[in-house]
């Protein structure tokens, strides 16, 4: 942590990745001591504050720090702290441990629009990317002293997901994933429609996870949902709409994930104005909608890897089974919706996979981003495996398609 009055967010930025699971290590210069108590981030972290290079117990606290680092996140970096790295400067802890680390380091500068703008540190951030230091923001926003304009430190997300994605195996990089998430939205009239109670945590978890494993990733969403960091996000109201979507996407995705609650069945006629009661229960006709998830499967690509849930209630296993083989895809993730703290709008979920080869593996009560990492290590593992192309996993036995 350097010293800005953005210090005070670097504290919820630790806060946050101790709640994650990490062992946080916090180093604060002498500038951020004026901004922030060290003893608020000796407590919120999980060991003291280092300081000094002088005052630790450790004798040599920068390569100490430097060498148990998986990571190494700046948050505020100043245009000082910038410009002392980009220099090789070691004068202190904080940059004395910067250039003693191999692991990877993000800065996550803050300042003044006018400091950032300056050539100086335009250079010295151009060398910092460069040498394959991640830059997070700044963006545009409210400065200190009510100034506005760009150099205000990144969203505390963004910060959380360039450190998450260091810390993951990139084993998705260069592949483009296609998920979808959400209940679709059939209408009625202008102001009802059908639905279902998916709350899209679970598409958005595997969109995150694809993105922070290296991923090129596309969430196409009916969930009305803040858009996460690192995902590029088309939203959609209806099935027509998410249908449109995903398979003008699918031909160049290596993996398509549908996630999504799509309706089976939409109004055959929406009213063009709002049905009143008066007269009396209307009669709703319903028409099909298209199975999205199989048309995937009549028009994948060799090699395109095909996930798709399977929403139950009962009899899980066979449910799965015959979507799995109807649809023609490589893996599939049953949901018993019925189960303690797993489907719609639960942040757990528990599942069970079964892929083509008829392996399943159960997923017991977890996380959705936990059960979104088991499914695309699954699927990684399907790429990365030699004549595992999809198109030989589960051949479509119809149709074909472009
Ligand atoms: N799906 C789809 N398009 C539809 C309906 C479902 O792409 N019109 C996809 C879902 O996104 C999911 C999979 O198909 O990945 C299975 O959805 P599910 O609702 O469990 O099953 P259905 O195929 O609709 O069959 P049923 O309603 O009989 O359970």
């Amino acid at each position: 942590m350097c010293g800005s009055i953005a210090a005070y967010k670097a504290v919820d930025v630790c806060r946050r990745l101790v709640d994650a699971g990490c062992h946080v290590a916090p180093v604060m210069t002498a500038g951020a001591a004026r901004f922030l108590g060290p003893a608020t981030l000796s407590a919120l972290a999980s060991e003291p504050v280092h300081a000094s290079l002088w005052a630790d117990t450790d004798p040599v606290p920068h390569t100490s720090l430097g060498r148990r680092a998986d990571v190494v996140v700046v948050v505020p970096a100043t245009a000082t702290l910038l410009a002392k790295y980009a220099a090789g400067i070691a004068d202190d802890l904080l940059t004395a441990t910067l250039l003693a680390t191999r692991a990877p380091v993000i800065v996550c500068p803050a300042m003044h629009t006018e400091m950032w703008e300056h050539p100086a540190t335009v250079d010295n951030v151009a060398t910092l990317r460069r040498r394959g230091v991640v830059v997070v923001g700044p963006v545009v926003g409210r400065l200190a002293g009510g100034d506005e304009g760009a150099g205000r430190l990144a969203g505390v997300e963004d910060i959380l997901f360039a450190t998450e994605r260091a810390l993951t195996a990139k084993d998705l990089a260069g592949r483009h994933v296609l998920v979808t998430g959400g209940g679709t939205r059939e209408p009625l009239d202008p102001v009802r429609f059908l639905g279902n109670h998916s709350s899209g945590k679970q598409g958005e978890a595997i969109a995150v996870e694809a993105a922070t494993r290296g991923a090129t990733v596309t969430l196409v969403t009916a969930a009305d949902r803040p858009p996460p960091a690192g995902v590029e996000v088309v939203a959609v109201a209806t099935a027509a709409e998410m249908e449109v979507e995903v398979l003008r996407r699918a031909a160049s995705a290596d993996v398509v994930v549908m996630a999504a609650a799509v309706a089976d069945f939409r109004p055959a006629t929406v009213a063009e104005h709002k049905v009143h009661k008066a007269g009396g229960p209307p009669e709703v006709v319903l028409e099909p909608t298209v199975d999205i998830l199989a048309e995937l499967g009549r028009r994948r690509h060799p090699g395109q890897v095909l996930v798709g849930f399977a929403a139950e209630t009962a009899d899980l296993r066979e449910g799965a089974q015959r979507k799995l083989k109807e649809k023609h895809l490589d893996l599939i993730v049953a949901n018993d919706l019925t189960a303690p703290g797993a489907g719609f709008g639960h942040d757990t979920n528990a599942a069970s996979v079964l892929d083509a080869a008829g392996n399943w593996t159960e997923v017991a009560r977890t996380s959705k981003r936990r059960l979104a990492s088991i499914v695309l290590g699954l699927v990684a593992g399907l790429l990365s495996a030699q004549g595992l192309a999809a198109g030989t996993a589960n051949p479509p036995t119809t149709g074909g398609g472009t």
